[in-house]
């Protein structure tokens, strides 16, 4: 089968749940593709990583997906879209989206003039955002800030803990300072905060970046005619790095995970 025929899967990856987020959102895009997704649970959190640690694990995945033929991988991630999409972004032959770069001309052309990042210190360290978003337009301020307990307290599932609370509070209170017009969520996790950030702070303010990527994926698979418009038997497998069971639990937050999460060594 051709890597870029129709019908081949498409590849999703991330440190661990938070990209069953990203899935959710192109899969009511894209409902007649074949889906493979990788939790690197083993090496989650992604954004306390070195770049060689990240170029090591993204390159075992990526070549995982090639030997599987998709015809498109999403780096759901934002740490790895911030740190090594460049690095690697020409070595593979099937379509690749990551997350920053797809929705930075969506993020460019919103009518406002400061915009804050919630992010790992790794994507807030390469500030890919600001970058990105400057290709188009370089009028917009933007703020990045990094949130060093989110993705522990979505992965461990601690959200309805006071103290969780009272953590992402005062995260939002120190960005609330920037008078930002909009606030991205920039990690696959924190969409998962919405309901807690949205007791302090009008929901409208955030974004949630999927909803772009899922919207450009669409589209540039609907440009390139690489829909799957078959209606033919779909699969859909999930696999992560170490402890399946504690990642289909976590990831039902996110996602409706048929059938069984496989451990995968890589
Ligand atoms: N998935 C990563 C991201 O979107 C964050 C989680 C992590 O640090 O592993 O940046």
């Amino acid at each position: 089968m051709s890597i870029l025929s129709t019908n081949s899967p498409i590849g999703f990856f991330d440190s661990g749940v938070g990209g069953l987020t990203v899935l959710d959102k192109v899969k009511k895009l894209l409902p007649n593709e074949n889906y493979i997704f990788i939790g690197d649970t083993k090496h989650v959190p992604y954004g306390d990583k070195t770049k060689e640690q990240l170029l090591e694990y993204s390159k075992n995945i990526l070549d995982y997906f090639q030997e599987r033929s998709c015809k498109a991988v999403v780096m759901a991630c934002n740490t790895t879209s911030s740190v090594i999409y460049n690095d690697i972004k020409d070595k593979y032959g099937f379509k690749l989206y990551p997350v920053v770069q797809s929705v930075a001309k969506v993020l460019s052309e919103l009518d406002i003039q400061r915009l804050g990042i919630f992010a790992t210190k790794a994507t807030i360290n390469s500030n890919s955002y600001n970058k990105e978003i400057a290709k188009y337009n370089d009028k917009i301020k933007v703020f990045g800030q990094y949130c060093s307990q989110w993705v522990n307290i979505v992965e461990n599932n601690l959200t309805d803990k006071d103290e969780s609370i009272q953590i992402i509070k005062s995260d939002l209170d120190r960005m609330l300072e920037n008078t930002p017009d909009k606030i991205v969520l920039g990690c696959t996790h924190y969409p998962y905060l919405l309901p807690v950030l949205a007791k302090f702070e009008n929901k409208d303010k955030f974004i949630d970046p999927a909803i772009y990527l899922a919207e450009y994926i669409y589209k540039d698979l609907k440009e390139n005619n690489l829909i799957n418009q078959s209606t033919d038997d779909k699969f859909e497998e999930f696999y992560s790095t170490s402890n399946p069971e504690k990642f289909k639990n976590s990831g039902k937050m996110f996602y409706d995970i048929k059938g069984k999460v496989e451990l995968i060594n890589l």
